[in-house]
């Protein structure tokens, strides 16, 4: 009896912390909401198909890559996914819903029952120490048949049909395929499908393909049916870990920033992509650049901002650029992109090897403490990003975007770092090491990023800023209502465009996300009249999920930005550990001087801080949790 009662109490508990989770979204619950489904602890490193051959691929192509990946030392130094993109769909079997493989194209794909299995081309990748990816899409049509020339190589074949070899009705059917007989480690979801075959599409009149309601509205976020597409992408990761035991899996999520998948790729996927694709021109990788670069805190272990693959070897990145192609490889460390090499490597020089294998870039994109780089100074021709290493020591680019040299200073401050102690730079393209106080002049050539490892005396000897340790904040609730397009993101040619239109409207959902050292539009951190170089800046409405690595106490100057001008916004914040309230400020108003706030958390795993306004709608009420830090 009495025992039924307490089960019937712990259910009754359990059902209501799970409503007060979906009712109560700033409700502190000492969890961490990033994903644990699949493996990528540090951003994924590899080799993919797509940028190198499109949809004309083959089995000895992807072979040869992979075995240069082995034989130059690229595999030694982090490079373990080969990876097939789209074009290597044979058709979807009607008798049984099948997906069969192009065999001319992969003969080692050939069965005698004429089932067709990539088992042998996977066990042959992992005989090589290698792991596995393969492509699909979460519509009905790949990207390649949509937009791809109908003619061309790689491409479906048969009835409508049959040629319908997307996810789409048959999540659990392919994932099992892919996975469970297969065998593959690592899945690539586009979803073209769901977004570009609405019945007035030309690919739907011209009778082509079937028409599928489009769930994604590229253009237009409020006309996108988030939930439904979120829904699919779940879906694929359930199963995804019914059929990979041992969840050693990665699945990456294709959206391009479509349909608000930077708020919740955290919790589905291991990386997502933040743009449309990269093209090998300097324009598109700056715009590429910009879709991941202010969104520090949303990339996270187990879960990374995807700016797209690198481009290195081709166009404006090849041998005759190596200047670019240093940058390329440069940012994409930095801001710990996925890795994934996009070049057909028979062609690669010893130069661009040496791009690719620069065992010190490898090392800030794979360092331990996974922190992304944050923007220590953001302007349209010069950026300075820096990035906290594990070792307590930092990495800084200096990244200049235009066309001319130009000539810059690096300042103490941009690393945290005290300006009467003496700063060591260590170059890591020619490992020339200098030392400054203060401040350092720097030439840069036109589209150079030096990239230097940095020790010095830390401005805040006693712990760590929350901005210099983004891979440990994580915005489980960023106050964002309606997704607004991030209006930062460089607007270059779109090479496949050209003019054609009225220029590039990126709608990469994301604009208002909390962020290190700025506030949610972008500018400077302000209370009260008083700057603040050290702050987390986000929305009014938001709850800051911060993963305590050992420090024993949180303090802060919390209070609302001085850009908000509406003067009935109110905001409370609190501070909890594992749950627990420690404190709570009483309601300020804009001007309000900040709330000091200094709370033990010793032992504590999880920090929370959260910031409620006093309407359900506040996405124009910037906050700051200025000088926020965790110290010993
Ligand atoms: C989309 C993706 C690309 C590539 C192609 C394949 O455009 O963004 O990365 O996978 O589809 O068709």
């Amino acid at each position: 009896m009495k025992r039924l009662a307490v089960a019937a109490l712990l259910a009754a508990t359990t059902l209501a912390s799970s409503a007060n989770a979906a009712d109560k979204p700033l409700e502190a619950r000492g969890t961490w909401s990033v994903t644990t489904r699949g493996s990528a602890p540090l951003p994924p490193m590899g080799w993919n198909s797509w940028n190198a051959f499109g949809t004309d691929i083959d089995e000895e192509k992807v072979i040869a890559s992979a075995q240069l990946i082995v034989d130059s030392g690229l595999a030694a130094k982090g490079y373990r996914y080969v990876n097939i993109d789209d074009g290597w769909w044979a058709k979807r079997r009607q008798a049984d819903g099948r997906v069969l493989i192009r065999t001319d194209n992969f003969p080692s794909a050939r069965t005698a029952d004429g089932n067709t299995s990539f088992r042998p081309f996977t066990d042959r990748l992992h005989a090589m120490g290698l792991k596995a990816g393969i492509y699909s899409e979460i519509g009905r049509n790949s990207c390649g048949q949509i937009y791809g020339d109908p003619a061309g190589p790689g491409q479906p074949a048969g009835t409508m049909a049959e040629r319908e070899i997307g996810l789409y009705g048959h999540i659990d059917q392919d994932i099992a395929l892919y996975f469970g007989e297969w065998n593959f480690d690592y899945i690539k979801v586009d979803g073209c499908g769901i977004r570009a075959l609405a019945a007035d599409s030309p690919q739907v009149k011209s009778g082509r393909l079937r028409a599928l309601d489009p769930l994604i509205d590229y253009d237009t976020i409020p006309r996108t049916n988030i939930p439904a597409v979120k829904g699919l992408f779940d879906q694929v990761g359930q199963a995804l870990s019914r059929n990979k035991p041992g969840n050693d899996f990665v699945l990456s999520i294709c959206l391009w920033g479509s349909a608000d998948v930077r708020s919740w790729a955290r919790t589905l996927g291991n990386l997502s992509r933040t743009s449309e694709d990269i093209s090998p021109n300097w324009e598109r990788m700056l715009h590429n650049l910009d879709s991941a670069s202010r969104r520090e805190l949303y990339a996270k272990p187990n879960s990374w901002n995807d700016p797209d693959m690198l481009f290195i070897g081709s166009g404006e990145f090849d041998d005759a650029h190596l200047t670019e192609a240093r940058s390329h490889m440069s940012l994409w460390a930095m801001l710990n992109a996925p890795l994934i090499i996009g070049f057909d490597l028979r062609k690669a020089s010893p130069a661009m090897m040496g791009v690719l294998g620069n065992a010190q870039v490898i090392a800030l994109n794979q360092d331990a403490a996974a922190h992304q780089a944050v923007l220590a100074y953001d302007g349209d021709s010069v950026q300075i990003f820096t990035k906290t290493l594990a070792d307590g020591t930092k990495a800084v680019a200096l990244f200049n975007r235009t066309g001319s040299p130009i000539d810059v200073k690096l300042i103490a401050s941009h690393l945290k770092y005290r300006a009467d102690q003496p700063i060591t730079l260590t170059d890591l393209w020619d490992g020339d090491t200098k030392s400054f106080t203060n401040e350092m002049p720097v030439h840069l050539e036109r589209h150079q990023t030096l990239l230097f490892k940095a020790s010095g005396t830390r401005e805040h000897a006693q712990g760590l800023y929350l901005s210099e340790q983004p891979g440990n904040v994580n915005p489980a609730v960023d106050g964002i209502v309606h997704p607004m397009a991030d209006p930062m993101v460089y607007r270059g040619l779109l090479p496949w465009r050209s003019t054609k239109a009225d220029g590039e409207h990126p709608v990469y959902g994301g604009w208002g996300g909390a962020r290190a050292d700025a506030t949610p539009f972008a500018q400077t951190p302000k209370i009260a009249g008083k700057t603040y170089h050290n702050a987390i800046g986000t929305l009014a409405n938001s709850r800051l999920e911060v993963r305590n690595t050992g420090f024993s106490t949180f303090t802060t100057l919390a209070g609302i930005d001085d850009s908000v001008a509406d003067p009935t916004a109110r905001v409370r914040f609190s501070v909890h550990a594992d749950g627990k309230l420690l404190k709570q400020t009483g309601w300020m108003k804009p001007g309000d001087a900040p709330a000091a706030i200094a709370v033990p958390v010793k032992g504590a795993k999880i920090v929370e801080l959260v910031a409620e306004g006093n309407r359900p709608e506040m996405q124009n009420v910037a906050v700051d949790w200025a000088e926020a830090a965790l110290d010993r």
